[in-house]
């Protein structure tokens, strides 16, 4: 490394801003990369207009559009500037270390943190690739953050605790692990890549984002999250597999998320939207829940199986349920307070329930043709005096499909309970009519609160354990 070199590439860092563009200026000639001469003139650069006319924003864009990337690798290897690309860890503290950073460094290879920054624009400039995280925390007066050139964050682009964020405009970002944005209540731009292709981890929460369909070349995710959006109303996403979780909830309740290439999914949670479309979801390995949404038709038409729970519940419009496909459910079958479904009748396939059921609300029948084995137990709690429990406590033939030990069915004032052996073999059952609504009621009541709607394992638990208990405890109340 050539002395001259050394000081050239050092000047810059030590100067105030108002002459860096004169420092590059010359720290390129120095180097004989280009000649062409800036239009940028060093005393109009008005700091103060940052947040209206972005920092840097001429000035880095004249310089990166005349670095072509042979240049720029040229420029970074001459240069000992390279050596403060490789440090592990960036804490960035103003605008001027972070336009020393992007000016000396087209890739980091470490992680950039941006802490107690002032300024209300975090501009990353000529900046291309972080090859760590990106971290941009706790900052109450950033309204912007933006990046023309960055193009990959090999880690996690973390963005928490903004409150004054507008905007994100990274329209290059296409690669990148996860993407974090979260407390950030008054953003309502997010610019990032047409092609983002190489995504693995997306949670968008506590945004003022009205919609997101940047994910339209991602065939495959581990995660995606998207909660409290308050005003988010549109959620598209062509994402053929999620391995880990897929998960909308309390977001706008005008809400309408579209997924028409889903094909699976390790677990699928629906919450408070309005309109949920799954034309291709073919399985989910482990449980799907669709909760307290406002929709009155839902139709995953391919779906096959479900590995865990399967749970609709407190969809209060909801008339129209096709799971025309399901042939198995590994886990639990929980349909609860669907105060429009009149019939469960919508699992005509379905062969198999490897948990327990749990069925509560005003429905007057349950239908299922192929249904043969239900290996839990099964609670069943009609309002309705017109449906019928003994198809499921005294079945035909005396066997029946539940093996899980204990049926308990009431129908209005009627509860009928039943104990089984594990082959289905009938044991004894019995019939109890209660006096009063209240005690119907409290019946109800104890049900209800073996689901946490906010522990969604626990839900899960509940209906392959929980409730056994529970109703052990309740027939020994009677
Ligand atoms: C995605 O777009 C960026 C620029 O927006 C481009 O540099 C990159 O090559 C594109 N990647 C793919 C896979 O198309
Ligand atoms: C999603 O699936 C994983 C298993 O891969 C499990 O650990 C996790 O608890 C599930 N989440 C929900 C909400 O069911
Ligand atoms: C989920 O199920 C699909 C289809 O059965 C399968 O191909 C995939 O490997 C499973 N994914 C996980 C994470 O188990
Ligand atoms: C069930 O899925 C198969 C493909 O796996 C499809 O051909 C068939 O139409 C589906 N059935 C219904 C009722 O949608
Ligand atoms: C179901 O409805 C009953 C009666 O309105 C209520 O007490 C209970 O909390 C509800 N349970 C669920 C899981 O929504």
């Amino acid at each position: 490394m050539k002395s001259s070199n050394i000081i050239a590439a050092l000047l810059p860092l030590m100067c105030a801003s108002a002459s860096n563009a004169y420092l590059v200026q010359k720290v390129l000639d120095f180097n004989g990369v280009h000649k062409r001469p800036h239009a940028v003139t060093v005393g109009t650069l008005n700091l103060e207009k940052r947040d209206t006319a972005p920092a840097f924003q001429s000035l880095q864009d004249e310089w990166s559009a005349e670095v072509t990337s042979q240049d720029a690798a040229r420029f970074e290897k001459s240069s000992v500037i390279a050596e403060l690309c490789k440090k592990g860890d960036h804490n960035i503290e103003t605008a001027n270390q972070l336009f020393e950073l992007q000016r000396e460094c087209k890739t980091v290879m470490g992680t950039i943190h941006i802490n107690d920054f002032v300024d209300p624009v975090i501009d990353l400039g000529a900046l291309q690739s972080i090859i760590g995280d990106f971290v941009i925390e706790n900052l109450p007066e950033v309204v912007r953050i933006q990046g023309q050139n960055l193009v990959s964050v090999g880690g996690t682009l973390k963005i928490n605790g903004l409150t004054s964020l507008t905007s994100i405009h990274l329209p290059a970002l296409h690669h990148f692990n996860a993407l974090e944005c979260t407390v950030a209540p008054t953003l309502t731009s997010l610019t990032l890549a047409p092609n983002i292709s190489h995504a693995k981890r997306v949670t968008i929460s506590d945004t003022s984002l009205v919609e997101i369909n940047m994910l339209e070349n991602s065939e495959d995710l581990e995660l995606l999250n998207i909660n409290n959006n308050r005003y988010m109303e549109h959620l598209r996403a062509s994402v053929k597999r999620v391995h880990e979780q897929l998960s909308i909830s309390s977001n706008s309740r005008e809400l309408q998320v579209d997924f028409p290439d889903l094909q699976w999914a390790n677990n699928v949670t629906v919450r408070d939207v309005l309109a949920a479309s799954f034309p291709r979801l073919t399985s989910v390995n482990h449980s799907l829940e669709m909760i307290e949404n406002d929709f009155d038709s839902f139709e995953v038409p391919l779906l096959e199986s479900v590995g865990g729970t399967l749970g609709v519940i407190l969809n209060s419009k909801l008339n129209h349920v096709d799971f025309g496909n399901v042939s198995v459910i590994h886990g639990g079958l929980m349909i609860a307070n669907n105060s429009n479904i009149a019939k469960i009748n919508f699992l005509p396939e379905l062969k198999e329930i490897g948990g327990a059921i749990h069925f509560i609300g005003n429905f007057q029948e349950t239908e299922f043709p192929k249904l043969r084995l239900v290996r839990g137990s099964a609670l069943l709690q009609s309002t309705s005096s017109t449906f019928d429990c003994a198809k499921w406590t005294t079945p035909s033939g005396g066997n029946s499909i539940i093996r899980g030990g204990r049926i308990a069915c009431t129908a209005g004032q009627r509860r009928k309970t039943a104990r089984v052996n594990q082959d289905g073999k009938l044991l004894e059952h019995q019939e109890t009519q209660f006096d009063s609504p209240a005690e119907t009621q409290k019946e109800t009541n104890l049900g209800s609160s073996i689901i946490d709607k906010t522990s969604l394992s626990a839900f899960a638990w509940s209906l392959s354990f929980g409730w056994i208990a529970a109703l052990i405890c309740l027939v020994a109340t009677y």
